[in-house]
C-alpha cells in the first residue's frame, strides 16, 4: 500500500518547538560544529612545519566558525559549493525548489543532511585536508572505551562459533534463541551514537553496552519482528537457496563491531552466503562508518593489543573473529558497497529512481538491514506519522525531497513502479528522534504519560500533541520487518 504525497503528513521541522529537531538545531548542532573546530585546531598544530597546510587548516577553521554562527543565528541555508561530488546538485535543487530555508525553519532531515554535507565540502575543496575526517578521533576514542563489552562479546562469539557444529543436537528452538540474541546485540549496539554523546559519559556508554543492560532492555523493544526475520532466512537455508544479506551501516566503533559479529554469525551458520555492508562515502552524522573506518576497525580486530593495550584475555578472542572475517572477505562473501545515495538528503522511498543499480541489487537480497535512527528517519521520510501507521505504509510513501534526488535517465524510468515494498526491509533502530510507526494502539500515549509528567498532567492521554520525549534518548527500540511483496 502506498499513499499519495497529499495524504502523507509533513516532515518534522526545525521550527516546531515540540520536535527534537528544534532543540537539535539550536543546541546540538552548534556543539557538534564546535567539536569539529576543536579537533581541527589540534590537527593543524600538529602540522606547524608545513605552512601551506597550516594556513589552509586555519582558513577551514574560520569557515566552520562562520558556519556555527549561521546556525546560531538561524540564517538562510546557502547553496553548497560544487566539490564535484554526485550529491551537490540534489541539495541545491532542493533549496531552489523549496524556497527560503533557514537553519531554524526547514525540514529537520533535509537540514541535518545539509549540515554534514556542507562540513564535508570545506575539506573536499581543500588541497591538504581532502581526506581529513574531523570525527575520526572521537570515533576511535569511543571504540577504545568500549573494551569491556567488546571483550565480553568476543569471548561469547568464539564460544558459540566452536559450539555451532553441535547446534543441531542442541535443545529444539535454541538456534532461534541464539538468532534473536545476536540480532538484539546488534540492535542495542545502536544505543550510543556520538551525536548524542553530548549527554553521556564514557561510563554511561559502557553500562549501556554490557549483557546485563541488554537483558534489562528486552522489554524496551516496542515491536519485535525477529520471528518473521528468522523465518525468512531459515526458509532460504532449508530450500538450499543462496541468500544475501545487506547491512546498511550506521555508526563506527562499537556498533560496527557488533555488525561484524552479526555478519560472522550469519555466514558461519549458513543463514547467509554473502553479506554486503553499505557505508557512507563521507564523514556523516558524527559517528557513521566510512570505508576508512571499516578498514580501521578490521585492522584493530587483527591486532587488538596495539589499539586496546596488551591483555591476553581478549586478544585471542578478537583475532579469532578477525581471521574468520578476513577469510570471508577473501572468499568474496563479505564486502563493502559504496553509493552516494546514502548521503543524499532524501528519504529512501526515492531509492528506485535515485540509484536504480543499487535498488536492483538490494531487490535481489534476502534481507536488507537498516541500522539506526537516521536510517529509520529516512525510511519513514521523517514524517509526523500517527504512531500506529503500518510500517510498510510509512516506508512506501513518496520521499520528501525525493524529486531532486531522482535520476532522469531511461534506466531510472524503468523503475518507476518500484518501491521499498519490493525489498525485504528490516529496521533495527533505537529511537533517537520523533518519528515512530507500527506501534500498538495506546502505546505512544502510555509512554508519553509514563515519561512526561507534563503530558500526563495536562492531557491525561486525551491529546497526542506535544513532544514525544520518550523517543529521543535511545532507551526504547523497534525491530520492524517488511517482506518484499
Ligand atoms: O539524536 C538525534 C540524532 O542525532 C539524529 O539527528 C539522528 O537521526 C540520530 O541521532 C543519529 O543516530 P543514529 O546514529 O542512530 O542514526
Ligand atoms: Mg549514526
Amino acid at each position: 500500500m502506498s499513499r499519495s504525497a497529499t495524504t502523507s503528513p509533513a516532515p518534522y521541522s526545525t521550527a516546531d518547538p515540540s520536535s527534537f529537531g528544534y532543540e537539535t538545531a539550536r543546541k546540538r548542532w552548534p556543539t557538534i560544529v564546535t567539536g569539529v573546530v576543536d579537533d581541527l585546531t589540534k590537527a593543524v598544530f600538529q602540522h606547524v612545519h608545513v605552512k601551506s597546510k597550516v594556513d589552509e587548516g586555519c582558513a577551514i577553521i574560520a569557515s566552520i566558525q562562520d558556519l556555527k554562527n549561521e546556525i546560531l543565528a538561524g540564517a538562510e541555508l546557502c547553496p553548497l559549493k560544487d566539490d564535484g561530488s554526485a550529491e551537490i546538485a540534489a541539495y541545491n535543487e532542493e533549496l531552489v525548489a523549496s524556497g527560503t530555508q533557514t537553519w531554524h525553519d526547514s525540514p529537520w532531515l533535509f537540514c541535518e543532511c545539509y549540515l554534514f554535507k556542507r562540513i564535508s565540502t570545506y575539506f573536499s575543496l581543500s588541497d591538504h585536508w581532502k581526506d581529513y575526517d574531523a570525527f575520526m578521533n572521537q570515533k576511535m576514542d569511543t571504540f577504545r572505551s568500549s573494551l569491556p563489552a567488546v571483550a565480553e562479546l568476543a569471548a561469547q562469539y568464539r564460544g558459540l562459533a566452536t559450539q555451532q557444529k553441535d547446534a543441531a543436537a542442541a535443545a529444539p528452538g535454541s538456534e532461534e534463541v541464539l538468532f534473536r540474541e545476536i540480532f538484539e546485540v546488534c540492535l542495542w549496539g545502536n544505543a550510543t551514537d556520538l551525536s548524542l554523546l553530548t549527554n553521556l559519559s564514557y561510563e554511561d556508554i559502557q553500562k549501556l553496552q554490557g549483557s546485563e543492560a541488554r537483558k534489562a532492555a528486552e522489554s524496551n523493544i516496542l515491536v519485535n519482528d525477529l520471528p518473521r526475520v528468522y523465518d525468512q532466512l531459515r526458509r532460504a537455508q532449508d530450500a538450499g537457496k543462496p541468500s544475501r544479506v545487506d547491512i546498511v551501516l550506521d555508526n563506527s566503533g562499537f556498533e560496527l563491531y557488533v555488525d561484524l559479529l552479526l555478519a560472522g554469525y550469519l555466514l558461519s551458520s549458513g543463514l547467509a552466503q554473502e553479506v554486503v555492508f553499505h557505508p557512507k562515502n563521507i564523514p556523516w552524522f558524527v559517528s557513521d562508518v566510512t570505508p576508512a573506518d571499516f578498514e580501521a576497525v578490521m585492522g584493530i580486530l587483527a591486532d587488538p593489543a596495539r589499539f586496546f593495550g596488551d591483555s591476553s584475555n581478549f586478544v585471542g578472542d578478537l583475532t579469532f573473529l578477525s581471521s574468520q572475517l578476513e577469510g570471508f572477505r577473501k572468499q568474496g562473501r563479505l564486502s563493502l558497497r559504496t553509493s552516494s545515495f546514502w548521503t543524499l538528503p532524501c528519504g529512501f522511498a526515492a531509492l528506485p529512481r535515485a540509484d536504480p543499480a543499487l535498488f536492483a541489487e538490494l531487490r535481489a537480497s534476502n534481507l536488507v538491514v537498516f541500522k539506526g535512527d537516521l536510517n529509520y528517519r529516512k525510511l519513514t521520510g521523517d514524517r509526523a506519522w500517527s504512531p500506529t501507521t503500518p510500517f510498510v505504509e510509512a516506508i512506501t510513501a513518496p520521499a520528501p525531497s525525493g524529486k531532486s534526488c531522482e535520476q532522469s535517465d531511461a534506466k531510472a524510468e524503468d523503475s518507476s513502479a518500484s518501491s521499498m515494498a519490493d525489498l525485504n526491509v528490516l529496521a533495527l533502530r533505537t529511537c533517537k528522534a520523533d518519528v515512530v510507526v507500527g506501534l500498538a494502539p495506546g502505546k505512544d500515549e502510555e509512554l508519553r504519560s509514563a515519561t512526561d509528567p507534563e503530558y500526563a498532567a495536562a492531557a491525561a492521554g486525551s491529546s497526542l500533541s506535544g513532544p514525544r520525549r520518550w523517543a529521543w534518548s535511545g532507551k526504547w527500540a523497534v525491530i520492524q520487518f517488511s517482506q518484499a511483496r
